[in-house]
């Protein structure tokens, strides 16, 4: 609690300024910024989640992937890959929460929170098991012998990739961390990923944004109009990915996950979160009146 009213402070000194300067964000299909890619330099900072240094190789996120506040992400995930605000105030808001640094991180320091990193990622080594920020291709090739059999990926067939690289993981690293938690992000993420690709994705898209960090716009990715409130589009697709799959689910244990609000109870449990807090951030963001309760 002490560390969000030092937030809270912080981002109302800061509202001044961003109630004048930020408009309501438009997700535009037609921005320049989805074809304009640009990898990072020797100085720029990216971190372990392709979709966010995918987000600042597009310039939704500042190219140098440094002094990055949960404004910048709010909209940033809004605009590029079309993630509705209040899923992303959840996640970003939390993630700032965990930081030392507060008001603002730079996207390598992701990978030291042990928040969005976690263990059995799908293109990074497992902490401790070798640099768990950048993409790996040994890790990567795991998932992607199975995902290769298929040229559409659906949440079964990302579901299987991930089982192919957790129960890989569980037979090369005895020190794995790659419990419900990590299962649960996992499936998260398997639906953050479908979704910002418009639900069932071609492999090369995938694999543009894993392997390139690169919005597929070249390869035939057309981005959509935005559907309002997608958060339960993109839980159901990450439940829908886990259930298909017995052997993830019997790694759960005694946790359930069957239903979107399981999901979001196991890796964002909402009665943690000040909600007015998060509101009031969302308006600086430039969204007013975001309504939580399809996520409740
Ligand atoms: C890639 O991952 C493998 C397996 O964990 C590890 O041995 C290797 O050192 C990693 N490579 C880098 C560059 O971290
Ligand atoms: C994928 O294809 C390989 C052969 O290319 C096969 O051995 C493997 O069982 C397939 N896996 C899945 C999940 O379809
Ligand atoms: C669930 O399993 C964990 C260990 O796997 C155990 O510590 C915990 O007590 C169990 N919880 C319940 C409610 O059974
Ligand atoms: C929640 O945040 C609001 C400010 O946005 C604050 O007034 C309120 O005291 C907070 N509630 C708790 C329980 O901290």
């Amino acid at each position: 609690m002490k560390s969000l009213s030092t937030l809270v402070s912080i981002f109302f000194l800061r509202s001044i300024v961003y109630a004048q300067l930020l408009p309501l964000p438009i997700f535009n299909p037609l921005d320049p910024r989805f074809y304009d890619w640009q990898p990072p330099g020797p100085d720029d900072s990216r971190g372990p989640c392709p979709a966010l240094n995918s987000l600042a190789n597009h310039g939704f996120l500042p190219h140098s992937g440094k002094s990055i506040t949960a404004i910048d992400l709010i909209r940033g995930a809004f605009e590029g890959l079309g993630l509705s605000p209040e899923f992303s105030a959840i996640a970003g808001v939390a993630e700032l929460l965990k930081s030392y640094t507060l008001a603002s991180f730079d996207l390598h320091e992701l990978s030291n929170h042990g928040f969005i990193d976690h263990d059995c990622s799908l293109s990074r080594p497992d902490i401790g098991d070798g640099d768990n920020n950048d993409f790996n291709e040994t890790i990567w090739s795991v998932p992607l012998q199975v995902l290769k059999n298929y040229s559409i990926v659906t949440p079964q067939v990302i579901g299987a990739a991930r089982t192919a690289r957790d129960l890989f993981d569980f037979a090369h690293n005895p020190a794995q961390d790659c419990g419900a938690r990590s299962i649960a992000l996992g499936a998260l993420e398997n639906g953050l990923l479908l979704a910002s690709l418009g639900g069932s994705p071609k492999l090369e898209w995938v694999r543009s944004i894993i392997e390139h960090e690169r919005l597929p716009t070249d390869l035939g990715f057309t981005p959509t109009p935005l559907l309002i409130n997608n958060s339960p589009i993109i839980l159901t697709l990450g439940v829908d990915s886990l259930l298909s799959q017995p052997q993830l689910i019997k790694l759960l244990g005694n946790i359930t996950i069957k239903t979107p609000t399981d999901l979001l109870a196991e890796v964002f449990p909402m009665k943690n979160y000040n909600l007015t807090y998060i509101t009031s951030v969302l308006e600086l963001a430039g969204f007013p009146s975001v309504d939580f309760s399809n996520l409740l």
